[in-house]
């Protein structure tokens, strides 16, 4: 880790979910618009208009004392088209986002893909084509190429376990596929990309450093027995371990693979490419932490993924079962859960975080945390204090797993301001600052954003933030 850096305390958007604009300034269509134009659901045309009011919303993260912004670039706004041709006006775009960062003291921390592939390479097949990861490198060297000068801290992909789970294996995400057999295909294409553009990276001698995005689920399970240790085994290599110990070490999980080849076809998986996996370890990884994956030993029944998109979830309203693997424990009465059913559970987070610092002995950003909630914004001020208790609950927990030796180096608050929140629309609200998307797309603060920016002047001038009351 650079230990020049101070310690960021920042938030994140990604490029659909705000920047709207999607057939402005040259962009090419993207795999999310033509899934939701065809299947006629919400969609990100708007998004938050980001892109026309970045700079209102980077000075606003700055007012808010935050100095780091995690942000994705769109592939299809920077590549027009298969043949690799850069869409200047794309470049422009995020020249003048990325200064405008600077301008107001806020690092830039840049996602390479969140989930928004040119559907020119989904039309080829997308991530089950090997070529959409040399597509990936390329992209990605134009990135470099085009604002390595001013960004220290990049992350090839965000979360290849949820875009690559819910698009070929649970089908709710673009392509829409249920099949585990592809599934394990894609997941490795993704991994191999991933691994083309950090050896890209690295070949082009550019500063800073480069990482990965994981959308961190630390295993428990529901007791001590045999059975339920080998659930968390499967469990684990499901939920991290095919994306972490591939990122960080170069290796996928021999046991998974075992299992894999059993079922399916593997021959794509070459040794040039598990080559390549090896010569493209992170030096960071940035973790997005929402919860922990409680499991019980697996019984019986068919693979089922049933996730709750609509909110004012009911408990079981969700359900994770692999055959052979294990269960996802949703329905226990007692977990704290929020509106959409994601369990709250803070601790997973300190243990997590241990747990991958044993493993792997790398620096950690938390890239993403925060609570979706559907909320009233034309009431002035959204007074969110359950966000406020999620944030202190889990900055909490980072400390303590800071006292026991975890490298953390940022936190970013999930999201920026509302935002588009994929299948769940624009009515499950993560924001810091609300946006009013039936008047004018205008931004009001919320009570969360004042709470973090006093406690962020707290961190920095060390004197620690007390509650009002507590003075
Ligand atoms: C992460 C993603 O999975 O969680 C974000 O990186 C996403 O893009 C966020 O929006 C919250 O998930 P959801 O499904 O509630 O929008």
């Amino acid at each position: 880790m650079d230990t020049t850096a101070p310690f960021f305390w920042g938030s994140a958007t990604a490029s659909y979910q705000c920047e709207g604009a999607w057939q402005e300034g040259g962009k090419a269509e993207s795999m999310w618009d033509r899934y939701l134009h065809e299947n006629d659901l919400e969609n990100g045309d708007v998004a938050s208009d980001h892109y026309h009011r970045y700079r209102e919303d980077i000075e606003t993260m700055a007012k808010g004392g935050q100095n780091a912004y995690r942000f994705s670039l769109s592939w299809p706004r920077i590549i027009k088209n298969r043949e690799g041709e850069v869409n200047e006006e794309g470049i422009a775009f995020y020249n003048s986002l990325i200064d405008t960062c600077h301008e107001f003291g806020v690092e830039p921390f840049v996602t390479i893909y969140h989930w928004d592939l040119p559907q020119y390479w989904e039309d080829e097949g997308g991530w089950l084509n090997e070529e959409t990861a040399h597509a990936f490198e390329h992209y990605a060297r134009v990135c470099f190429d085009r604002f390595g000068d001013r960004v220290r801290y990049w992350a090839t992909f965000n979360e290849p376990k949820w875009f690559v789970m819910s698009g070929y294996l649970i089908g709710n995400y673009p392509p829409a596929l249920q099949d585990p057999e592809k599934c394990a295909h894609a997941a490795f294409n993704v991994m191999y990309a991933s691994a083309l553009g950090v050896k890209a990276f690295r070949a082009g001698g550019y500063e800073g450093s480069i990482g990965i995005v994981h959308s961190f689920g630390p295993v428990d399970g529901v007791d001590d027995t045999l059975e339920t240790k080998i659930a968390m085994r499967f469990a684990d290599n499901y939920a991290n371990n095919w994306i972490l110990d591939t990122a960080a070490t170069g290796e996928l999980p021999i046991d998974l693979l075992t299992d894999l080849n059993r079922r399916f076809d593997l021959s794509y998986i070459t040794p040039d490419k598990l080559q390549a996996l090896r010569e493209g370890t992170v030096d960071f990884l940035g973790l997005n932490y929402y919860s922990r994956v409680l499991v019980r030993p697996y019984t019986d029944g068919e693979t089922q993924l049933v996730v709750n998109n609509s909110g004012s979830a009911f408990k079981g309203s969700q359900r994770v079962v692999i055959k052979g693997w294990f269960e996802q424990v949703l329905d226990d009465p007692n977990m704290q859960t929020t509106e959409w059913g994601t369990e709250i559970y803070p601790d997973g987070l300190r243990r997590g975080l241990i747990e991958v610092t044993r493993r792997y002995h790398l620096p950690i950003y938390i890239t993403e945390n925060g609570i979706g909630v559907a909320e009233d914004v034309s009431q002035g001020e959204v007074q969110d204090d359950y966000r406020i208790a999620f944030m202190k609950d889990h900055i909490a927990a980072i400390k303590a797993a800071q006292e026991a030796g975890a490298d953390v180096g940022g936190y970013f608050v999930w999201s920026t301001f509302d935002l588009y929140s994929w299948k769940n629309g624009c009515r499950k609200r993560y924001g810091l600052v609300a946006v009013d998307f039936e008047n004018g797309y205008t931004r009001t603060p919320k009570k969360s954003y004042r709470w973090y920016r006093d406690f962020i002047a707290g961190e920095q001038t060390g004197k620690p933030y007390q509650e009002e009351g507590q003075r």
